[in-house]
């Protein structure tokens, strides 16, 4: 089975796809170790709590249910689990497995990072978004009020262990969500993952075990290249935000509650993928192919109510964060993409816009925006990145 070693200066370590892995855990968290702290919701817990128990028979751990959800994705959270740890005996020797889905995989990871200053993780994601994405390249954290993520730690764990038979019993949307970060990843950087996703879509929602553990491998693959290439998001690993600029303000805009993280994202990708006509002149067969498979892979739920304006708005308070300029990642072809900023509001607002309303046109292509293309001396900045492999 397919394993990815990712390679930080912090640590080195793999991300390991196997069928029934969660039984064989033990074998990677070190028998030096002291307590093994279980982080998980009871949900997780009762699917998959009695595998991971008898791979831990004869270690001495504790189980730690964090109620869930993304608005409880917050510090005072880690503070109660930390209390846990310390009132069960934890120590410098003691070990956080992070064991359900990305906010787990958050939480779970954070909690590890600042416990007594940082003991070691192991990362045992048990949807499709935390296996592709959450749980692998090392990030960390809690949300603020003022933001999502805005409070955390780049913290490696020794192994990240994906049993894609943990998907059988996830529900129909959370499935889907996280495909959609396997379309981000075959835009991003691989046209044969996107093609898959193209031609093998009624096998991948089935789950046909062979297709989905080639679309799990074929993004843990680009994962762990783009964060061995840069942990810290210096350069290469912003790529992974295509769909994130305009995700993360529609899922603020929504209070985090209609939307799913991958969800948002896939509407993202829609708004950036329409800006990129223009900005990044993104062929029009490209385009629609992104919108194509992106809608065939939905539906997200509806996006009533929801003002083009305060998506706006929700973008320009992000700006402090990357020194006041709103960037974008946007293709440039299927499996290339480049971080561009300084993109005209008109043009934002256009891009969102269409992705409210489809005025795209489905199945037609994007040939009807084509004209609207400025001059060539008058494109936004293109920050160049490094495209590796393909
Ligand atoms: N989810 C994006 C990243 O890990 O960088």
């Amino acid at each position: 089975m397919p394993r990815f070693p990712v390679v930080t200066p912090q640590r080195s370590y793999d991300a390991i796809i196997e069928r029934g892995l969660i039984s064989r855990a033990s074998g990677y968290v070190p028998a030096s170790a002291g307590i093994v702290f279980v982080v998980t919701t009871e949900d997780v817990w009762k699917l998959f709590g009695a595998a991971l128990e008898s791979a831990l028979r004869g270690r001495s751990f504790k189980v730690l249910f964090f109620p869930g959800g993304e608005e409880r994705k917050r510090l005072s959270e880690v503070e109660k689990l930390a209390e846990q740890m310390v009132e069960a005996g934890g120590d410098r020797t003691s070990l956080v497995i992070a064991f359900g889905g990305g906010i787990v995989n958050d939480i779970g990871g954070f909690l590890a990072s600042a416990f007594m200053r940082g003991i070691p993780l192991v990362q045992i994601p048990t949807t499709l978004l935390a296996q592709v994405d959450a749980a692998v390249g090392g990030k960390t954290g809690v949300n603020l009020v003022s933001g999502k993520n805005l409070f955390g730690a780049f913290h490696q764990p020794l192994a990240v262990l994906i049993d894609p038979d943990a998907l059988a019993t996830l529900s129909d949307r959370e499935y889907r969500a996280g495909l959609y970060e396997v379309i981000k990843c075959g835009v991003i950087r691989d046209p044969e993952l996107f093609r898959l996703l193209e031609s093998r879509h009624d096998d991948v929602l089935a789950r046909g075990p062979e297709v989905v553990d080639r679309i799990i491998a074929a993004a843990v693959r680009i994962k762990a290249e783009v964060v061995s290439a840069d942990e810290r998001e210096g350069d290469l690993r912003r790529i992974l935000n295509f769909g994130h600029t305009v995700g993360h303000a529609l899922e603020a805009e929504t209070a985090y509650s209609r939307f799913l993280h991958g969800e948002a994202v896939a509407f993202g990708m829609k708004a950036a993928t329409l800006l990129a006509r223009g900005a990044a002149e993104l062929p029009d067969a490209d385009c629609s192919r992104i919108l194509d498979v992106i809608d065939d892979y939905g539906p997200i739920p509806a996006l009533d109510g929801i003002a083009v304006d305060r998506l706006l708005a929700r973008l320009q308070s992000d700006k402090k964060t990357l020194k006041g300029k709103v960037h974008f990642v946007l293709p440039e072809r299927i499996g290339a993409v480049r971080v561009v900023s300084g993109v005209p509001d008109n043009e934002i607002r256009s891009a969102i816009e269409e992705a409210l309303t489809g005025l795209w046109g489905r199945m037609s292509s994007c040939a009807a925006v084509v004209n609207r293309r400025r001059p060539i001396n008058n494109r936004p900045q293109l920050n160049k990145l490094p495209h590796i492999g393909h």
